[in-house]
């Protein structure tokens, strides 16, 4: 049995990854430093699966603590999610973001090296892009300076890890997530958001009664409705990424030190197609208003996913408005985790 650490394993995608990799066949073992989510999501994930996988409760911002674990747990994959997020946040606390991102990533990647651990997965994004230039984005459309910090980290976190396997004897694959949405299939892991800033996660407050009504930021884009354009991606279909993933590196069928993949559904949305798809598979209204663009936002970004699709053997295969029911499943039943 191969064990796999995931970083973040108590966060939204991390704790879809950690069911998938479990359900795979693959020893668990998670860090986490529970500043964005809660302790129950780990009995969550054991009710699901039935196995308890080993947490540990660490900053990666402490090298000593990383090494320790390291010393302690021969491990033969990292999946590494462990990063703050929130887009708006990390303009107006950008040191916070590197920091946190980028030391935490670097302190991983010491100890793997200290410590004889060879296989890397990085959650990136479609962030790194930026406004591409055409559409879909394929993994060779060039790169452009993210529009905030947070977005930075990932494109900086990608280049570290680049140095790092060029000059060691690891192997990384870089998977950049368009927009992730949905939950298990009860409900019982989702994002965790404190104050709901993505789409999805705002919508659902509309739903349960916390908030009024949903402001739509901009309708004078160049899009068929004139609301931005997002690749909206199931989060179960990116933990079965994330399996396919680190098997591939584990099995040396990697082509190059380094591998980026697009995971995207394909297909761009506008934010009324969204609100229109979570009111269809819900009969929830969800009332909105036009207000201006919101500072920073792309005008629309969806994926090529072919590049997953060859070499991953993977594609998606939750419609959106399955991922919206699961969405509204975990608004749900939140109250009672
Ligand atoms: N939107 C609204 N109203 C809201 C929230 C969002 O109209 O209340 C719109 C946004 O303006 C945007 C779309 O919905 O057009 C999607 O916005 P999100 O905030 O859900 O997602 P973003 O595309 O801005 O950001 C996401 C992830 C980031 C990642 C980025 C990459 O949250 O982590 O995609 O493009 F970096």
């Amino acid at each position: 049995m191969k064990n796999i650490l995931v970083t973040g394993g108590l966060g939204y995608i991390g704790s879809h990854t950690v069911v998938a990799l479990q359900q795979a066949g693959f020893n668990v073992f998670i860090i986490d430093d529970l500043s964005n989510t809660i302790i129950n999501v780990w009995e969550k994930i054991t009710e699901i699966t039935n196995i308890q996988p080993i947490f540990y409760n660490i900053d990666l911002k402490d090298y000593n603590a990383v090494s320790v674990f390291f010393q302690s747990h021969k491990i033969d994959g990292v999946i590494h999610f462990a990063a703050y997020k929130a887009v708006g946040e990390s303009v107006t606390k950008p040191l916070m973001y590197y920091r946190n991102n980028l030391v935490g990533l670097i302190n991983v990647l010491q100890a793997m090296e200290e410590h004889d651990a060879n296989n890397f997965i990085f959650s990136s994004s479609c962030t790194v892009y930026g406004q591409a230039d055409e559409m879909p984005i394929h993994e060779n459309t060039p790169l452009k300076k993210p529009e905030s910090p947070y977005g930075n980290t990932k494109k900086m976190g990608e280049e570290i890890i680049e140095d790092f396997v060029n000059a060691t004897n690891k192997n990384a694959i870089a998977l950049r997530y368009f927009n992730p949405v949905g939950s298990n299939i009860n409900g019982t892991l989702g994002d965790l958001q404190p104050i709901p800033t993505n789409l999805v996660p705002y919508i659902l407050q509309i739903a349960i009664g916390n908030k009024s009504k949903l402001n739509v930021f901009g309708n004078d884009y160049n899009t068929k409705d004139g609301t931005a354009i997002r690749d909206y991606i199931d989060v179960n279909d990116l933990a079965d990424a994330h399996v396919k993933a680190i098997q591939r590196l584990l099995l040396n069928q990697n082509k190059t030190k380094i591998e980026y993949f697009n995971l995207g559904s394909g297909t761009g949305s506008t934010v009324l197609e969204i609100v229109q798809a979570f009111e269809n598979a819900n009969h929830i209204k969800i009332p909105f208003e036009i207000k201006p663009r919101r500072a920073g936002d792309i005008e629309q970004a969806y994926a090529d996913y072919s590049l997953a699709q060859k070499e991953l053997n993977w594609c998606p295969k939750t419609p959106l408005q399955k991922s919206m029911q699961t969405a509204w499943n975990f608004q749900k039943q939140l109250t009672e985790i």
